[in-house]
């Protein structure tokens, strides 16, 4: 049936070619040429969907039709995630970063952001063991943030089943989770810790004074002027002393960038030192 339809879909290259610009510039997603077979597959999907046999006619909609792009957009996302995705990164959050910013921070706020948070599962790790660590005098804000509202909408939920709760440390579970037969929600004390907004990482932003930053595995699908876009944004949102952690297979290389570069804990991660903390 998939392949009838597909094989009904006129697809011409100048229109894919539009389309696939249309997405990088909007949102800086780059479909390089080994990666084309995916858009196709995803623009059929949707071609399908709203029942278009025409790629050229799916564009004309696609730039007439408001909302559509939002939809696109959030059908050539890659999504993948899981709860304590890179353990090191969260030894190294919770033996190096929490210790140093407690000692740090008077006001006892701390304000972390997930950006490209997809399903939720990376904001409420970082959740758990952020509340874990601080006494409850200490006041937590998370923004979580994704271009996919379909994402959003479940990590808004907090609901998972049993497959996708690996990784969560047995005590995390049993205390910041409630079980419903063989499923798991995320309980209140934990879910009252995060706001999860709708946020392009391609636009401006007004999120200000981040003491941690985690956006992982989501600049590896830019394309070199987004990625250095981004990570000057991040910079400039984040407060004078802070962290930033990216994915592994992500770096900061080559890019003009006043974050410093940090090895411990076995991982790497960056720190912002700025205004009285310079030299120090
Ligand atoms: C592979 S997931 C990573 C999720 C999580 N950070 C992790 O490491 O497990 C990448 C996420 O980035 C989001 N994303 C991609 N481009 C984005 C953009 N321009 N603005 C905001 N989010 C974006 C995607 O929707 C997706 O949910």
């Amino acid at each position: 049936m998939n392949e009838l339809y597909n094989n009904k879909i006129i697809f011409d290259d100048v229109t894919f070619k539009k389309i696939r610009d249309l997405i990088n510039k909007s949102s800086g997603i780059n479909f390089t040429e080994i990666n084309r077979p995916i858009l196709e597959s995803r623009l059929k999907e949707r071609l399908k969907e709203i029942k278009y046999t025409s790629i050229k006619d799916y564009y004309n909609f696609l730039i007439k039709e408001e909302g559509e792009l939002k939809t696109l957009l959030d059908l050539v996302t890659t999504n993948l995630t899981r709860f304590f995705r890179n353990q090191e990164h969260f030894n190294a959050l919770e033996k190096t970063v929490l210790i140093d910013l407690k000692g740090k921070k008077e006001n006892k706020i701390l304000r972390i952001w997930s950006a490209g948070c997809s399903t939720g599962e990376e904001p409420y790790s970082i959740a758990m063991v952020t509340r874990e660590f601080f006494d409850p005098t200490w006041k937590i804000q998370i923004l979580a943030s994704d271009i996919s509202i379909n994402s959003l909408l479940k990590a808004k939920e907090g609901f998972y089943t049993q497959d996708r709760i690996v990784g969560i440390p047995d005590n995390y579970l049993k205390k910041y989770m409630v079980s419903i037969g063989n499923d798991f929600y995320i309980k209140d004390d934990i879910k009252k810790l995060i706001q999860f907004d709708y946020h392009n990482l391609n636009n401006p932003t007004a999120f200000s004074n981040f003491d941690i930053v985690f956006c992982r595995n989501v600049i590896i699908y830019f394309d070199k002027e987004m990625q250095e876009k981004t990570i000057k944004q991040f910079y400039n949102t984040m407060a004078d002393y802070s962290y930033l952690f990216i994915g592994h297979s992500e770096s900061l290389f080559g890019m003009n960038t006043k974050f410093i570069f940090i090895k411990s804990n076995n991982t790497c991660y960056y720190q912002k030192k700025e205004g009285k903390f310079l030299g120090k």
